[in-house]
């Protein structure tokens, strides 16, 4: 998967990118990620990107201009062309184009998965008051927000999609199985873990994890799960279909380990 990062402070990108799990997945060519200065597409002096709004208003706006150029280059053709049939569906064989937006549709677990299986995205660093929006009419295909909080810019949201996206492709974790274990696959909460050493300033790992008993551990495991989700995200707990079998571990006391 290629993803592209549009940005005018690419020096918070590109740490973030050479760090851990990106780092490796980029190394043995499971990713391939590109880092765009969007200033490098402009022409002035002080290579300017934002622009006052028309029609006054607080805060500062991004050109078009340089977010067209940024985008033509990726594109390796006009965007006119490439995008050309945007209007009706989003083309598979063409890039996504996503700006972050806090009025975006919010990142899931469930977008990130569909969005793994795409070839090209390219994550295009909303800043100030916004981008002109001739680049959300024209431009994008999609508008992501990470969550319902401002931030000063779209590079961490960016970052967030992309550490997202990467961790999905097959191969870029060590343990192949792990996104699937994930908290939010099947819309459950994760289970506790714990690991050595067993008793910490008299604080104990639970006894049932010690206990060898696999199927008791798995009931556990799921008793938790089905608790915390149902006490901490009811939003999610809603979603689930479950069996008469969870249910009652639900309303049963939490799986004890056996007393010798
Ligand atoms: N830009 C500023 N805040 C954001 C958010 N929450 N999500 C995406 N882009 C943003």
């Amino acid at each position: 998967m290629r993803i592209d990062i549009v940005t005018t402070l690419p020096e918070m990108i590109t740490p973030a990118l050479e760090t851990s799990i990106l780092k490796r997945a980029s190394e043995r060519g499971i990713v391939e990620f590109r880092v765009v200065n969007l200033r490098d597409y402009t022409h002035d002096r002080h290579r300017t990107t934002d622009d006052a709004p028309y029609a006054g208003g607080g805060g500062m706006v991004m050109k078009i201009e340089p977010i067209t150029a940024a985008l033509e280059d990726l594109l390796g053709s006009s965007v006119d062309e490439a995008q050309a049939d945007t209007e009706d569906v989003v083309p598979r064989c063409k890039p996504r184009v996503v700006l972050t937006d806090p009025r975006g549709q919010q990142w899931t677990q469930e977008l990130a998965r569909e969005w793994a299986q795409e070839a090209h995205i390219i994550l295009l660093c909303g800043h100030y008051e916004g981008v002109d929006d001739r680049v959300r009419q024209h431009l994008v295909t999609d508008e992501v927000s990470i969550g319902d909080y401002v931030l000063t810019g779209g590079e961490l949201p960016a970052l967030v999609i992309t550490d997202s996206l990467t961790r999905l492709q097959a191969g870029a974790l060590g343990d192949s199985e792990a996104p699937n274990k994930d908290t939010f696959s099947g819309n459950l909460l994760e289970y506790p873990h714990f690991t050595r050493p067993r008793e910490f300033r008299g604080w104990r790992v639970p006894d049932i994890l010690l206990s060898g008993n696999h199927a008791l551990i798995e009931k556990w495991r799921r008793w938790n799960q089905l608790r915390t989700t149902r006490e901490r995200r009811p939003d999610l707990f809603a979603k689930l279909s479950l069996t008469a079998k969870d249910y009652a571990l639900m309303e049963a006391e939490e799986p004890q380990a056996p007393v010798e």
